[in-house]
């Protein structure tokens, strides 16, 4: 179980939406809020996008995961196996046993929408990491193409929305969803992104062009 629960976490989790190619992966990155080194770092890496150590065993993943957390260091492990939502919810369920609300644990997770399975609400284990891993430390950092498939709780559980170019017809939901006006949404290249915290204006974030 998650141990050390700790209040006075702020809600840090990320939320991070653009079409194909606009930027999401390298947003995760270039976030500096994650460290280069040190920092607990598990990662929903199906296409294998983030520099973590992959597995795609369930009891390898599980046993790497633990190990990890007992060696008190940072670590950055990631699943690239199945990509149903069963898999995930197991994903959630175990990340969320990893939690020390002594620590920020990093929990990336990409392409959340292939594994949503509504836009209502969000899957059990998935639901519980969203709203209880805060005060164990968690920090997400989710991201998806199409907004308008996922989960609700997922925008108003993430105090941090990342909005990058957008398909035509989303604009103006995704502009509604995030607080941000769909005109600078429009005006958005790959690697841009506006970038807003809750109860703030909208920042513009231009990501640096991805080495090879
Ligand atoms: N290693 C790389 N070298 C050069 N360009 C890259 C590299 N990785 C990504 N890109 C480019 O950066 C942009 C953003 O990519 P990415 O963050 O993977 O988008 P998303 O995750 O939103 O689909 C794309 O235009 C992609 O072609
Ligand atoms: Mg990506």
């Amino acid at each position: 179980m998650a141990i050390n629960p700790n209040t006075a976490w702020p809600n840090l989790h990320n939320l991070y939406l653009a079409a194909s190619g606009g930027g999401k992966s390298q947003a995760i990155k270039q976030n500096k809020e994650i460290p280069a080194q040190g920092a607990r770092v598990v990662a929903w890496d199906v296409d294998e996008d983030h520099n973590v150590r992959h597995f795609d065993s369930r009891p390898a993943f599980a046993r790497a995961l633990l190990s990890a957390c007992k060696s008190g260091r940072g670590f950055r492990i990631g699943w690239a196996g199945a990509g149903d939502v069963g898999t995930f919810e197991w994903f959630c369920q175990l990340v969320f046993a990893a939690l020390d609300g002594r620590v920020k644990t990093h929990v990336l997770i990409e392409e959340l929408a292939d594994v949503s399975p509504s836009a209502g609400k969000a899957t059990p284990a998935f639901g519980q990491l969203l709203r209880r891993g805060r005060k164990y430390g968690a920090v997400i950092h989710a991201a998806s193409q199409r907004g308008t498939e996922i989960s609700k709780t997922v925008y108003t559980q993430c105090s941090r929305h990342w909005v990058g170019i957008q398909e035509g017809v989303d604009v103006d939901r995704m502009a509604r969803l995030c607080a941000v006006p769909p005109d600078l949404i429009k005006g958005l290249k790959p690697l841009q992104f506006l970038y807003k915290e809750a109860g703030k204006p909208p920042v513009k974030r231009q990501l640096n062009k991805p080495g090879k």
